[in-house]
């Protein structure tokens, strides 16, 4: 796991990755950084994960979801973006830092949020083009890569599911013609693409699970392809478990092993994981990368400082940032 491994056209340090975390750090309604969202990254930072996936960044303001988010939604955004990266390149210049990219949807701020039912295929059309600008600001600001959101129920995830799309028409959950487009406007951009895809919605009866997650990777080319699920649908598949869950997308990763997906792109599997005795299990079923959240906030130096503090999972972090505060473990008396 303290081996280096290449990530389309850049190498990561190791194989840990700081699976992307709002931190609620950001000026409430327009997502520019306080201090304290740099001083947060600059640590981070020095904590050695290979990559940094950042937190999800707004490509527009109608998929602006919660408060204190961080946007990239306009040019004025890129010189903060920038300011974040040249201080936590000069903390590790090792870091490889990647950008993640939202569209909040039906769960965003706005009165008149996009609902995917509804919605035209000018208004995809839209999506589609405010993705690429992000991602361009992204490169302007020097990311090595960027992310699309396509998890937890945010707009590109729904338009994956049948449980959430009904739609009949190109746009139909079993096309993916959104996160296809999304990806393909992206690409134009010339940084790494990879995404962080729901690969299961646990809710009985409908079809967003591993075989269709399969369908997905097997059809469109990511840079990389982060494992996740759950959001909305049944309580204890949270994305966000409380539990004592470990590794809870393992039966993704053997689907993907099934079908010969796993070696397809570099995978990240994210959900569960404490310390780096937890990760081996994922190392061992040939998972090259293995993503953390929650243990990152409770203690941002565990790759290097001996795992001396516990996350007991109380999920104080994401309560917090629901109630329009900073996510910091509270085990950390820190707001
Ligand atoms: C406070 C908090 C904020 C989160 N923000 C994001 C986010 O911005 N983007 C995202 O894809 N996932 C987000 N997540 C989900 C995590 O990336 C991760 O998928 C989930 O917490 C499971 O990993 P863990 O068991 O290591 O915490 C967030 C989680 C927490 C606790």
């Amino acid at each position: 796991m303290f081996t280096t491994y290449k990530i389309a056209n850049f190498e990561v340090e190791n194989r840990s990755v700081r699976s992307a975390t709002a931190t609620g750090t950001c000026t409430l309604q327009t997502g520019i950084p306080e201090q304290k969202f740099y001083d947060f990254y600059v640590s981070l930072a020095r904590g050695h994960v290979g990559l940094l996936i950042q937190e999800n960044a707004f490509v527009a303001i109608k998929g602006q979801h919660g408060s204190r988010r961080l946007g990239i939604h306009t040019d004025e955004m890129i010189q903060y973006h920038r300011k974040a990266n040249e201080i936590m390149r000069a903390a590790n210049d090792k870091i490889r830092i990647c950008c993640q990219l939202t569209h909040a949807g039906p769960n965003g701020n706005a009165e008149n949020t996009l609902q995917i039912n509804e919605a035209t295929a000018a208004d995809f059309e839209e999506v589609v083009q405010q993705f690429k600008e992000a991602a361009l600001r992204a490169k302007k600001a020097g990311y090595d890569c960027v992310q699309l959101h396509s998890g937890h129920t945010y707009l590109l995830s729904q338009t994956i599911s049948d449980f959430y799309n009904k739609r009949t028409d190109e746009y139909r959950a079993s096309d993916f013609k959104l996160l296809r487009d999304v990806l393909e406007a992206v690409r134009t951009v010339d940084i790494p693409v990879g995404v962080k895809l729901q690969c299961d919605d646990y809710i009985e009866g409908h079809s967003m699970n591993a075989a269709s997650a399969c369908k997905i990777i097997s059809a469109l080319k990511f840079d990389f392809v982060e494992v996740t699920g759950g959001g909305q649908g049944v309580a204890k598949y949270s994305t966000i478990r409380a539990g004592k869950d470990q590794y809870y997308y393992r039966h993704v990763i053997q689907e993907l092993k099934a079908q010969n997906l796993l070696d397809k792109q570099p995978v990240i599997v994210t959900g569960g994981f404490e310390n780096v005795e937890d990760a081996q299990m994922a190392f061992d079923d040939g998972v090259p990368l293995v993503g953390y959240s929650r243990k990152l906030l409770r203690n941002d130096q565990f790759l290097i400082d001996g795992d001396a503090k516990k996350c007991v999972r109380c999920n104080q972090c994401i309560i917090s940032l629901g109630q329009g505060k900073t996510a910091m473990c509270s085990l950390n008396n820190v707001e």
